[in-house]
């Protein structure tokens, strides 16, 4: 971290490496049932998963953009090897809204985090990723209740209404 400048503290700022190595996990995540679901015969929710880890991936530049901007220091945690088999595409599209409510957890704890430190700067960014996950559980819920309607056996059906 160069000190001289740094407008942010230690404590936030590793918070923040750990929220780059989730973005960057759920990405990796996602591209692997992006792989899943094409070698299923589902093209639609592979496109869908392909976009959704295109998305993390952005969300995860998104904070070394910042880190760079209040002066801090940028560590990409290592990552575990995502998930590859599932036991039907309603249990791959369970794991899907299980991963974004888990990041919204951990995105509430920086902003609790971001209030115990004072650091309003970070406050501000971190809205956007509250709204974000708003969207992204809500998005997540919904697949999931259409994907049960249809049930495992037509899911195929569903799957043409996705890109
Ligand atoms: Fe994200
Ligand atoms: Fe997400």
């Amino acid at each position: 971290m160069r000190q001289d400048r740094a407008m942010i503290g230690s404590k936030m700022n590793e918070a923040l490496n750990a929220q780059i190595g989730r973005e960057f996990g759920a990405s990796y995540q996602y591209y692997a049932l992006a792989a899943w679901f094409e070698e299923q015969g589902l093209p639609g929710f592979a496109k869908f998963f392909l976009r959704q880890g295109q998305e993390e991936n952005e969300h995860a530049l998104k904070i070394v953009h910042y880190l760079g901007e209040v002066g801090g220091h940028v560590v990409l945690p290592a990552q575990p090897q995502p998930k590859s088999t599932y036991e039907s595409a309603l249990a791959a599209i369970e794991s899907f809204l299980a991963a974004e409510q888990e990041v919204t957890r951990a995105i509430y704890e920086l902003v609790d985090l971001a209030t115990a430190e004072k650091d309003h700067s970070a406050f501000e960014f971190l809205q956007w990723y509250v709204s974000e996950q708003r969207e992204e559980v809500a998005s997540a819920t919904g697949l999931l209740d259409r994907a049960r309607r249809f049930g495992e056996e037509r899911v195929v059906l569903l799957d043409s209404t996705l890109s």
